[in-house]
């Protein structure tokens, strides 16, 4: 899939004195149903996450407090998202290679993935990546 079809989404955002509330629906505000929950947290500065790609998964990452970036890969070009808003959140295709750096301190990204975990799905190796992708 082309890297245009990744793109930034702002969720709804419930404004209220006693604090602001938002909500993510599957198929309606993610172009998914959510079938799991991940998340980062304690990353150390500098780290880097990620590095891999998925056949089938559909993603979509939120910043839940802090701040990081996430650069995503086709195959052909890259782009990097900084990811800092509870409300935004990025969506992210199959096939498509990223890793996150670039975390503030306390950090926490928050995954909503359309598949249950399966290590099958990864693509961990660049070179491999790039050969399905029709890159290499
Ligand atoms: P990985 O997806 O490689 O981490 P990241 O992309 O954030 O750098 O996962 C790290 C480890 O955690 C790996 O051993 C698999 C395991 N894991 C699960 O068991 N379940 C999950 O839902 C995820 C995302 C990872």
């Amino acid at each position: 899939m082309p890297l245009r079809d990744c793109r930034i989404i702002e969720l709804p955002k419930v404004c209220d004195q006693r604090g602001n509330l938002t909500f993510v629906e599957g198929g309606n505000h993610v172009p998914f149903e959510i079938r799991r929950v991940y998340y980062l947290y304690d990353v150390p500065g500098g780290a880097e996450r990620g590095a891999h790609a998925h056949r089938n998964l559909s993603q979509f990452i939120v910043a839940m407090s802090g701040s990081f970036d996430v650069v995503l890969n086709d195959g052909f070009e890259s782009k990097r998202f900084h990811l800092n808003r509870s409300y935004f959140g990025l969506y992210v295709c199959p096939l498509m290679w990223r890793y996150l750096d670039n975390f503030s301190s306390g950090a926490v990204c928050m995954v909503l993935a359309s598949e249950h975990y399966d290590e099958a799905d990864y693509i961990r190796d660049y070179d491999t990546f790039s050969a399905t992708v029709g890159a290499g």
